[in-house]
């Protein structure tokens, strides 16, 4: 486990911090990383969809199923699709663009899964074509362009929870930085590079292609991976300019042809 000391400046900012967060809001012990992000993301994505019954699908649900469970026992008709979906019902183990739904969508999210497709713009047209005129698509995406080193640095000195936890990510590539013995930036571009990942600017663009923005914002992201620092305190160190935002939250209208 990458396990990082809490240094003195750290102490301080959790000092100052300790009204805006407090101990029942830093992550429980025994929630994963996937459950700390499902649980903070669904408001938005709550936020932004039309009433239940409506019909959604969940665009890389992932192997713990995203918020599929939160869809159904909230009263939608709701499918998650994805290649690496569980094998239980409500789930289509396939790409999002050879899902062909038996009615028009009335909602599409996608939450980090749109970083990953092969083929952002198959993908997006294949949203834009289930989705009924004025339906809705939700995206929750990783600004990894702009994880700088002051943003990595801030997350090396909290307690970086262990790679083989479910859903956590940043000690590996924390530690893929170590060995290289690189800069951040030589580090951090050749691993973007090596793993074919779509940037915010890009899916934004993709977006803006075909639908009408009706929410765009950005937010804490690398909470999770951290177990001595949740969310309201990531935002602090956005709102201090100690580092910059991971998240892009986006809704948008598919609008009439
Ligand atoms: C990081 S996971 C996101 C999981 C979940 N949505 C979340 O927010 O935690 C990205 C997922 O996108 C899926 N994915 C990649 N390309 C896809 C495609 N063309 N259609 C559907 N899912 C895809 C991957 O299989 C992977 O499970």
């Amino acid at each position: 486990m990458l396990a990082v000391q809490v240094p003195r400046e750290r102490r301080e900012f959790l000092a100052i911090n300790r009204g805006a967060m407090s101990s029942s809001e830093l992550p429980a012990s025994g929630s994963s990383a996937d459950e700390i992000w499902l649980t903070a993301t669904w408001p938005f994505v709550r936020e932004h969809l039309p009433k239940p019954p409506a019909r959604v699908v969940e665009l890389g649900c992932g192997e713990a199923g995203g918020h599929l469970a939160a869809l159904l026992s909230t009263g939608f008709d709701a499918v998650g699709v994805d290649p690496e979906a569980p094998e239980r019902p409500g789930y289509r183990r396939l790409a999002f663009e050879d899902y062909v739904p038996d009615a028009a969508l009335d909602a599409v999210i996608a939450s980090l899964s749109l970083h990953h497709v092969a083929d952002l713009g198959t993908v997006l047209d294949h949203v834009y074509d289930v989705l009924a005129p004025g339906a809705t698509v939700v995206v929750i995406e990783w600004i990894s362009e702009c994880l700088d080193e002051a943003t990595a640095r801030w997350c090396l000195h909290h307690q970086v929870r262990d790679s083989n936890d479910s859903g956590a990510w940043l000690a590996g590539l924390c530690r893929e930085w170590t060995e290289s013995r690189d800069s951040w930036d030589v580090f951090f571009q050749g691993w973007l590079d090596r793993h074919g990942l779509h940037n915010a600017s890009t899916i934004r663009q993709a977006l803006d292609a075909r639908f009408i923005t009706t929410h765009d914002s950005s937010g804490p992201f690398y909470f999770p991976d951290l177990l001595d620092a949740d969310a309201s305190a990531e935002q602090a160190a956005i709102d201090a300019g100690a580092i910059k935002a991971g998240c892009l939250r986006y809704a948008g209208l598919r609008a009439a042809r």
